[in-house]
């Protein structure tokens, strides 16, 4: 197979250079803990590294003392580099905004005054449903000022997941905004927060509200402030204070195998000693002249770890961009990178098809130089799309980064080191220095080259999750029970004769469309909630650009409501995108008449899978009717 080792110059001058995982692996406490003591400022050094003595759960420097925005912004400020801009924003429309780390260090400051004289303090819950605006950092640096917990919920998601997930973690304060835009046109927000919050029983006591689009919104009096008139007049000093290591930063809610999702909760000084680390390493990040950008938005962890922290822990520059890449044309992406000289972009294999889609000319028409590494994220990346991104927009020089993890790791797990590794197209490669993966069969036991198995990590590292928000029993169940002593990641994996790894998709419930998890009994409890559904299956089945597609297969009940089929279907997947999200939307809702189940009574997922993806139906003699699966191909075809 074709390799492509980085270059003699970009070698020469990279950061993580030959011998780091040598040196790393050796001893990774002795690692992890010198990258905490050199990395980031503690107030209180730690004497103690990791205690797994309560497993799983870990405390990584527990005895040691800091704050997060601290290390993110005043630190920088102090050493000299308060003029070296931290946030270049580019709004939708085109208004842009830059910040130094000396404004966003006022920002930061008023709101977390503004925040304290609406009564947050230490340990409080702050639910975040804000668009990617300098404002959604800025809340988070701001409760991690404070000690308080932000819960960032994607601006993608409906009203109902916003309340369940604010009741969830019992939120004093809901920070949104009017809305944003989307492909030109105003995206609303604060409807939603109105809707959430309609029924009573609910926590939040103060709605925080950032004019953006200008739009008119409903006001609750004495429950709604403006952000313009509660924190903009603030005080712009603040004094920190020090938090423990095992401090909880945020929680961050994600889908799992059952239809609730799951409270992931991240601690302080592991949490930003690994984003840190790996930011500088996978990224080749050299913060006084990189410029970088990472589309990810602040709803998803990517949007935690690689914008509102790592960057600004590392003193870096970085781009935020709110809109979508097809507004007002297809370039603009690439005039972003043009105009602000991004020199790492950071992005997920769902756009660079849409990209290779569109067409390799779009890009030629800007001044892509600048770039110098690629990332990608939440989902492998086929080969083809990988040698498009290194060669059309990479120029054929840049590494390809490709980069594993999950919520629940809360930072890189593998990686291509850039200036090391010599990349494969569609491999992740090796697990980071001082972190310890395998790939293992349903035993435990290590797996030859060559055989697909399951992806553990074997040693507790400094970003896991610590457990999830209020049901530790689940985060034990979850991901510690099925391996002794190991975490099981719930993604298939097999190495090659080289040891590189190979990520091979989830192996549970969980499907991933466009980079997203989303959990298929999720959006089946969503399906069987409404009143036409009898019954219902999900699958994830593979899609061109998406990665997969949700596609529901749907038994209706006598009444239909007088809908017919293409109606009901139409109707059913709009339900979806109400109840959940409009990620969650359904490409296809199939009425079929029966669903192929085992005679125990089990639904075969994998039939209809191959029904979704086209192929001939596997193994059908388990069914109980084996007739069934002919009824669904001719119901496919239909369509
Ligand atoms: O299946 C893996 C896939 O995304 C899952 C984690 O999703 P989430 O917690 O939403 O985090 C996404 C961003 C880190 C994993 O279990 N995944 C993520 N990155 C990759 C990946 N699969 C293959 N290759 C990757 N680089």
């Amino acid at each position: 197979m074709t390799t492509y080792p980085p270059t003699p110059e970009f070698a020469a001058d990279a950061i993580a250079q030959p011998g780091i995982y040598e040196q790393a692996n050796q001893d990774p406490q002795a690692y992890w803990a010198e990258q905490a003591r050199t990395r980031l400022h503690w107030d209180k050094e730690f004497t103690e590294v990791l205690d797994f003595s309560d497993a799983p759960t870990a405390r990584w420097f527990g005895d040691g003392e800091l704050n997060a925005a601290y290390n993110a912004l005043d630190r920088h400020v102090e050493a000299g580099h308060g003029d070296r801009v931290a946030i270049y924003f580019e709004g939708e429309p085109g208004d842009s905004r830059a910040y130094t780390y000396k404004d966003l260090l006022a920002e930061v400051s008023k709101a977390a005054n503004a925040f304290t004289e609406l009564g947050v303090v230490q340990g409080d819950r702050v639910a975040v449903y804000l668009p990617l605006i300098p404002e959604a950092i800025i809340t988070m640096l701001a409760c991690a000022r404070l000690g308080a917990i932000h819960s960032v919920v994607f601006g993608g998601f409906s009203a109902d997941a916003l309340r369940s997930r604010v009741d969830d973690g019992e939120a004093k304060l809901l920070i949104t905004a009017d809305g944003s835009w989307r492909r030109g046109k105003p995206s609303m927000l604060k409807p939603a927060v109105d809707e959430a919050l309609s029924a009573e029983g609910h926590t939040v006591e103060t709605v925080l509200v950032v004019r953006r689009n200008g739009e008119d919104i409903n006001w609750v009096e004495g429950r709604d402030r403006w952000w313009h008139d509660v924190v903009d007049p603030a005080s712009d000093q603040h004094t920190y204070q020090p938090f423990n290591a095992e401090n909880p930063l945020f929680v961050l809610y994600t889908s799992g195998t059952t239809g609730k999702p799951k409270g992931i909760l991240h601690t302080t000084g592991g949490y930003l000693t690994q984003g840190v680390t790996t930011f500088v390493h996978s990224f080749d990040i050299h913060p006084e002249k990189d410029v970088y950008w990472c589309t990810a938005d602040v709803g998803w962890i990517t949007g935690h770890s690689y914008v509102a922290y790592a960057p600004l822990v590392a003193g870096a520059t970085q781009v935020i961009y709110e809109g979508t890449p097809d507004t007002p044309h297809r370039g603009r992406w690439w005039e972003i990178v043009q105009k602000y000289g991004v020199t790492v972009l950071y992005t997920a294999p769902t756009a660079i098809r849409t990209f290779m889609k569109w067409g390799e000319q779009i890009p030629a028409e800007y001044d892509l130089s600048t770039l110098r590494v690629l990332g990608t994220v939440g989902e492998a990346i086929n080969p083809e799309a990988w040698r498009w991104y290194r060669d059309v927009i990479g120029a054929g020089t840049c590494p390809i980064v490709d980069t594993w993890w999950q919520t629940e790791t809360g930072a890189h797990m593998i990686v291509p080191l850039p200036g090391i590794v010599a990349t494969k197209p569609g491999s992740a490669q090796r697990a980071v220095p001082g972190i310890n993966v395998d790939v293992v069969d349903e035993f435990g036991e290590p797996l030859e080259p060559e055989n697909p198995g399951l992806l553990v990590v074997r040693e507790p590292w400094p970003a896991m999750a610590r457990t999830i928000w209020g049901d530790h029993e689940r985060f034990k169940q979850t991901y510690w029970s099925r391996f002794d002593g190991m975490y099981f990641a719930g993604d298939g994996a097999k190495r090659d004769e080289d040891g590189d790894i190979w990520l091979l998709g989830r192996v549970d419930d969980v499907m991933n469309v466009s980079g997203h998890r989303l959990s298929t009994t999720e959006i089946e409890s969503a399906l069987v909630a409404h009143p036409l559904v009898a019954e219902a299956a999900v699958v994830g089945a593979a899609d061109a650009t998406t990665g997969e597609a949700v596609v529901a297969f749907v038994i209706v009940g006598e009444d239909t409501g007088g809908l017919d089929t293409a109606a009901a279907s139409e109707e059913l997947r709009q339900h979806v995108a109400k109840e959940i999200g409009a990620i969650a939307r359904p490409r296809n809702v199939l009425i079929v008449p029966e669903l192929p189940k085992t005679r125990s009574g089990k639904i075969m997922r994998r039939l209809l899978k191959d029904v979704a993806e086209g192929r001939d139906v596997g193994e059908t003699t388990t069914l109980a009717d084996a007739s069934v699966m002919d009824e669904i191909a001719a119901a496919m075809q239909q369509q």
